[in-house]
Order: C-alpha cells, then sequence, then structure tokens
C-alpha cells in the first residue's frame, strides 16, 4: 500500500512519455524474462510508450565459446563475418520467441491487450574498413524509421529491435544493441533510456553507489568500471548528448529494477543526466548557513515563522533539504506530535525555482518519509500557502483538531489556518 502511494505521482507523471530499453541476455531463464516482461506490461497499461531493443551478446559469446570458435574484436567492435551472422541470425530468433512466450504469458495474466511488434524499425549501412581492418558484416545505423514506430505505440504496442539491420541492398548486417538503443532514443525524443546490464550501477572507488552522474562526470569515473558499464555509460553518454533528459543503468537481473528506479524516491542504478538534478536528502549541519539564507526573506515576509541559527541547529535532525550540484534550493520540516500525527513544516523553496515543481517533490517526499515512520495525520499551518496545500489533497480544519502538545503553542498573533491531510 505505501509502495502504490509513494509510485502515485510519478504514474501520472509517465503517462504519454517515451521509453527506449535495452533488453540484456544475461539471465535468460524464464523466471526472470517474465518478471521484466510483466514489469513492461505494467508499464505500458499506465501509458508510457515502449520500445525494446535486444541484446543476444551474452548468447553470443556462449555460442561461440561452447563451439570452440573465439570472435575477432577491433577496438571493442565484433569482427562479423557471414557464419557468425549466420548463428546470431538463430540466437536473434531464440531471443524473440523468448520474448513472445513471456509476452503471451504477461497479457494473459493481466488481461492486457497489447502486441508486442517487431520489424524494420532500423536501417543499416557497413562499418566499413578501420585502421585497415574489415568489419565485414558488422554495421551502424543508417537511419531510424521513427513514423513505423510511432505507428505501434500510437495503437499502444510495445515495439522490439532486435540488433540486425538491413541495407536498402537487402544486405543484413549486425550493430551494436547499445548504439540502436541511443540512436533510437535520440531519434524517437525519447524521455529516458533504459539500459539493462549485468551490473546494477556505477560504483565508486570505495565500493559506494554512484546513484547519479553527469555528463562532466563520466571521464573520472569511466576507467575503473567493468567493460558491460563501459559500453552502456557511451551509449548513454551519446544519448544525452543527443537530447535524451535521462538514462538508467540498471541491473537486468534484480527484479524489478525498473519499477524500483522508476517509480520510488530511492531507485537503485545509475542515472545519466546534462545537468545535476535537484536531489532530496537529510539536512547536515553544514547546510546551516545556506538554510537560514533560503528562510530568512520568508519569516521576514510572515510567511515562516522565525528561527534562530540555534533553534534550527537543535531542530536540524527533523529537516530534509532539496539540493543541486551543492546549491540548497529548498527545505522542509517534519515535527512529530503524537504516534500517528506529525506537523509538516518550513516548506520553502528558492523562488526563481519555479516551474520545476519542486515544492511538490519535496511535500510528496515528506509524505513518504511520515508514512514510513507510521505518521496517518498530516498538520500544515500556514498563512500564505493555503492554496498551494489544499490542491495537493489537504483539506481546512481547526486549532481544536491539532493535538493537545500543539494546540498549547498555537501562536494566536499569527492565527495561521490549520490544514490537515490524511496520507
Ligand atoms: C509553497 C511553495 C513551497 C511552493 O513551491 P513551488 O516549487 O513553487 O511549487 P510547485 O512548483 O510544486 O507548484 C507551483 C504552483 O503552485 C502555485 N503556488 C506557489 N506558491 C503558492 C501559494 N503560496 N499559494 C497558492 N499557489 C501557489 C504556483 O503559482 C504554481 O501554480 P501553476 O502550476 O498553476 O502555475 C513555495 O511557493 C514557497 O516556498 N512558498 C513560501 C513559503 C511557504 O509559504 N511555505 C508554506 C509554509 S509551511
Amino acid at each position: 500500500m505505501a509502495w502504490l502511494r509513494e509510485a502515485g505521482p510519478y504514474i501520472e507523471h509517465f503517462r504519454g512519455k517515451t521509453f527506449v530499453v535495452l533488453l540484456s541476455d544475461v539471465a535468460r531463464s524464464e523466471l526472470t524474462t517474465g518478471r521484466l516482461v510483466e514489469d513492461l506490461v505494467l508499464l505500458n497499461s499506465l501509458g508510457v510508450r515502449l520500445i525494446l531493443v535486444q541484446s543476444t551478446r551474452h548468447a553470443i559469446n556462449a555460442h561461440r565459446s561452447a563451439g570452440g570458435v573465439g570472435s575477432t574484436f577491433h577496438q571493442g567492435r565484433r569482427i562479423t563475418d557471414s557464419g557468425l551472422l549466420s548463428d546470431i541470425k538463430h540466437l536473434v530468433n531464440e531471443a524473440a520467441h523468448r520474448m513472445q512466450a513471456a509476452f503471451v504469458r504477461a497479457r494473459h495474466r493481466n488481461q492486457s491487450q497489447v502486441q508486442l511488434v517487431s520489424g524494420h524499425f532500423v536501417y543499416a549501412k557497413p562499418l566499413g574498413i578501420f585502421d585497415g581492418v574489415d568489419h565485414q558484416l558488422t554495421g551502424s545505423i543508417r537511419r531510424v524509421d521513427t513514423a513505423a514506430i510511432n505507428e505501434q505505440l500510437d495503437l499502444g504496442h510495445i515495439t522490439w529491435i532486435d540488433h540486425l539491420a538491413y541495407a536498402p541492398s537487402g544486405q543484413l548486417y549486425n550493430l551494436a544493441s547499445e548504439e540502436i538503443a541511443a540512436a533510437v532514443a535520440i531519434a524517437m525524443h525519447a524521455d529516458k533510456l533504459i539500459l539493462l546490464g549485468e551490473q546494477d550501477c556505477l560504483f565508486d572507488q570505495q565500493g559506494a553507489r554512484i546513484s547519479e552522474l553527469t555528463l562532466s562526470d563520466i571521464a573520472s569515473v569511466e576507467e575503473h568500471q567493468p567493460s558491460d558499464i563501459k559500453l552502456r555509460l557511451t551509449a548513454a553518454e551519446r544519448a544525452v548528448r543527443g537530447g535524451v533528459p535521462r538514462c538508467h543503468l540498471l541491473g537486468a537481473t534484480t527484479d524489478g529494477a525498473i519499477l524500483t528506479e522508476l517509480l520510488t524516491t530511492e531507485g537503485s542504478g545509475t542515472l545519466v543526466t546534462q545537468e545535476p538534478t535537484a536531489r532530496i536528502r537529510a539536512a547536515r549541519t553544514d547546510d546551516l548557513a545556506s538554510l537560514l539564507h533560503l528562510l530568512a526573506p520568508l519569516e521576514s515576509s510572515g510567511a515562516l515563522v522565525q528561527r534562530s541559527r540555534e533553534k534550527l541547529e537543535a531542530e536540524i535532525a527533523h529537516f530534509q533539504v532539496v539540493e543541486q550540484d551543492g546549491r540548497l534550493l529548498g527545505s522542509a520540516a517534519l515535527y512529530p506530535l503524537d504516534a500517528h500525527s506529525a506537523e509538516l513544516a518550513c516548506l520553502a523553496v528558492e523562488p526563481e525555482q519555479g516551474g520545476e515543481t519542486l515544492g511538490t517533490r519535496l511535500l510528496h517526499a515528506m509524505e513518504t518519509r511520515a508514512r514510513a515512520e507510521g505518521i496517518e495525520t498530516l498538520f500544515v499551518l500556514t498563512t500564505q500557502a493555503q492554496d498551494w496545500f489544499t490542491e495537493r489533497g489537504f483539506s481546512e480544519s481547526s486549532v481544536d483538531a491539532l493535538p493537545e502538545n500543539r494546540q498549547a503553542l498555537y501562536n494566536f498573533q499569527r492565527n495561521s489556518a490549520v490544514l490537515i491531510k490524511k496520507i
């Protein structure tokens, strides 16, 4: 229940958005594929337009080593000869059938009418000769047929693209699935590119998860990453430079990785963006100066109660802040009143951040935090933002409705409106 409530605002936000998902074949079991497909069908039923791009890299590697033949690579690109191409055709076919089978099961279970549609959505050209090395039937993208993809998405279908594509001559080429995913995301003006792979996320040298990266950070972390991450990072970088606002690196074997990343504040992978995004976190004492700076004009205008530096320091554990690129853009505090109710206070956002819905995001984050602490009723005492809160589910209440300990502290001079919300 709590999880569904947390997902609520995201669900509305994602309706009509286009996501490209790179499917890794690192785990090909019926169970893992089935769960992933169920999650994709769920996203589709929430109104997300989905384009899937299939990788068969692990199957190709396994097939080659089982046959005792390796692959030839040049600068990380596999050279595809006619023998390898015919093996890949077979493996891609297997992947297509595995996906269709999982879709039929998910459709049946969810009583959904969605179709998984494949077609000639991408056209290829030969990669050619590099450093004197002929890449033979290894290709690169010539064109993405966005009209054909849109036609299927408009019908409510999910599109599925493998990494084999034809040149106009009818010759088939083997392309890198990461390159296709990035090119399709750019051409389709996708809102997100989700890149599934072996590893869940990037780790820094201390082994801590890197939850967010901007383009300018990539160079400093790339070197120490495994090849699976490097390939996805290159695709993410290309997509973000090409205008895709957000790229997520997620683990293909982590159950529910896509839903956790998209529908919860926590997430499980690494997000790559052009600019740092605003992040909500617990306040620390080293935020005090910025916090005082943010709150001072609002205290002067009477929108917020005056708090001294000492009081703010003593109460810092109650505060959450919004930070972007080292700048503090907003704050909110949660004061427990009794076992099941709390007061939301000090909700404030830098005025020039208008249009970013930071206030709403912060409110949702505070509601999530309150629910996690067992709070069922949230009070707000406000002088200048009554409408803002009522538009977000609060209703008018009275001083008498407050727990007695808070009633005793009510400042009749400020005459704040008391608002209430069951969360
Ligand atoms: C209230 C506040 C946190 C909202 O933050 P925000 O980031 O601007 O909010 P959002 O972007 O999510 O929402 C913007 C919408 O709310 C409206 N809005 C902003 N402040 C409002 C207010 N005080 N009353 C009514 N509506 C308000 C905006 O006009 C905008 O409406 P639109 O979408 O129709 O254009 C912010 O305006 C603020 O810091 N106010 C001063 C402090 C305050 O009074 N806090 C409440 C006391 S606890």
